[in-house]
Order: C-alpha cells, then structure tokens, then sequence
C-alpha cells in the first residue's frame, strides 16, 4: 500500500498520512502489524510500551488478532507493555458498552493480562469528573511527568506531558475522536490531561484524553472504516479547518506522526487519493 505523501488543511503540521485498504480486514491487518511494531521498538529502546486503546468495534478485531498467539502479537513481549485508553464511557467495567470490557475481552483476558499493566479509567464513578481526575493523577504517575499541561501552541520542553508510544484512535461519522465530539467543551481544552465531556449528542458524560495528550504521542493511528464515515473524512482531511464541528482535525502531534488507516468506502469521498 502506497502512503498518500502528508497533506495540511491548513496547519503547518501535516494532516497525517493516509493509507487506504480495499478491505477493512487488510486494513486491520495492517493495524497488528503497526502495532506489534511499535511495541517492539518501545520495549527494544525503552524497555516498555505505553499505548492508548481505542473503544469502538474497528479495533476489537485488531485487539483479537494480537492476542491470537500468531504472529506478530506472539513477538511482542507483552510483560512490558502497559495499557490505557483514549477514552472511556461513564459506565462499569463490565457494562457492554465499556471500552476497557471490549478490550479486556477480546485481547487482555486472552493475554492473561492484568493488575498493574491495566491503567483503566474508572467510567462506574457517580461522578465522572472524579474519575477524569483521578486518570489524570494516574497517567501523571505512570508517566513520572507533574504540573499542568501548557496553554499555547508549542510543547514545553519540560516533560510535562504523558508521552504516548502509540495512540489508537477511531473517528466517528461526525468527525469526532476518543471522546472529543463536535461542539462539546473537550474539543477547547488545551490545559487538561482528561476531562469529563458532557456529550449532549448521547445525554451522557464520557471521559476523554484531550488533545494536549493525544498531540504528544509518538505515534497516532486512526482506523477508519465504514461508507458512513466518508463525509466527515473528507472533511477533516481535505476541508477547511474547523475543529469544533469535526474534532479529529485537533489530532496533530508535535513530535511524532499521524497515520490515517482507512478502508475504501469511508474514503471515497477523498480527492487525493
Ligand atoms: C468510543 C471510541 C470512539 C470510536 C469512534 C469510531 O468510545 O466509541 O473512542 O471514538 O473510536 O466512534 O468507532 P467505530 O470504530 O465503531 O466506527
């Protein structure tokens, strides 16, 4: 698969690259092999792999595959790989809709992983704040960064921002990414690790990495399939900018890349492709 060369909509960084897949299972596939990896480069330089998951049903058969003893996921040494999500919904872990469930069920469990590597972010909290607080505090410590993040546009060189091996990310068919939907207060943080957004979309909390975070990743992947998808795609690639109408625009990161894994029917709607 040839990589589309980076294209901005209007932002000096690049937008990111796109990949498109005739398939959302060649698509996935490329998703296993990205992530094993990234895995492998983090533990070989790093001695660890610090990953966000992404909720959603693009990734479960992803987080499967990892987990099905084949390569590559066999070759990942998944003793030093501590996981945590992009977001969560205000619900308990074992709630249907949960996306530490969807994980946990379809690769954790699998893998006979749990206790400390699991940094889940606790949607059965009453009041979701406290639980946005609280993976705050964690991610602070998992991490070993301390004070707030910055308000402005460029990183401070101090360290004081998690720093994500890999991000996986789906968008939503209205442009929206982890828990960061259009017109919600989310799409402004800019001091904030993770916050509780009110969605009124879905009258619920959810809470969310914001972008601060997601943007001083190494690695961004999104995984993006489905016809439904192919408006808001284009228009978060190849429209102009407007990221509280189509938040994924927000995904920028300073230092690392952004890939965009994209199966044929959600980007046909793309010019340059
Ligand atoms: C969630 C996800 C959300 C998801 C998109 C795409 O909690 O649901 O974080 O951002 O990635 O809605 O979902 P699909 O992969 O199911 O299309």
């Amino acid at each position: 698969m040839t990589p589309n060369p980076p294209f901005s909509a209007s932002d000096e960084r690049p937008a990111g690259r796109v990949e498109r897949f005739e398939t959302v299972a060649a698509l996935q596939e490329e998703a296993v092999a990205s992530f094993a990896a990234a895995a492998i480069a983090a533990i070989r330089d790093r001695g660890r792999f610090m990953v966000a998951l992404s909720g959603g049903s693009t990734p479960r058969d992803v987080y499967a595959r990892l987990a099905s003893g084949t390569a590559p996921g066999s070759q990942i040494a998944w003793e030093r790989v501590q996981f945590f999500w992009g977001d969560e919904r205000h619900v308990p872990p074992d709630h249907p809709d949960s996306n530490f469930r969807m994980a946990y069920d379809a690769m954790l469990s699998r893998l006979g992983i749990d206790g400390d590597a699991i940094w889940r972010i606790k949607g059965e909290y009453p009041d979701a704040s406290i639980a946005a607080d609280e993976y705050e505090h964690d991610l602070r410590r998992a991490f070993g960064v301390h004070g707030h993040a910055w308000s402005g546009a460029v990183a401070p060189a101090d360290g004081t921002l998690p720093r994500f091996d890999l991000v996986l990310l789906g968008m939503g068919p209205d442009g929206h990414c982890a828990s960061i939907f259009p017109g919600t207060q989310a799409v402004r943080e800019e001091r904030r690790l993770v916050v509780a957004n009110w969605v009124p979309q879905f009258n619920t909390s959810r809470i969310t990495l914001t972008a601060p975070v997601l943007n001083n990743a190494d690695a961004v992947i999104f995984l993006v399939q489905g016809d439904d998808k192919a408006d808001a795609l284009a228009s978060v690639l190849e429209g102009p900018s407007d990221p509280d109408r189509f938040p994924s625009q927000l995904i920028r990161p300073r230092h690392g890349n952004v890939r965009w894994l994209v199966e044929a029917a959600a980007a046909r709607q793309l010019t340059r492709q």
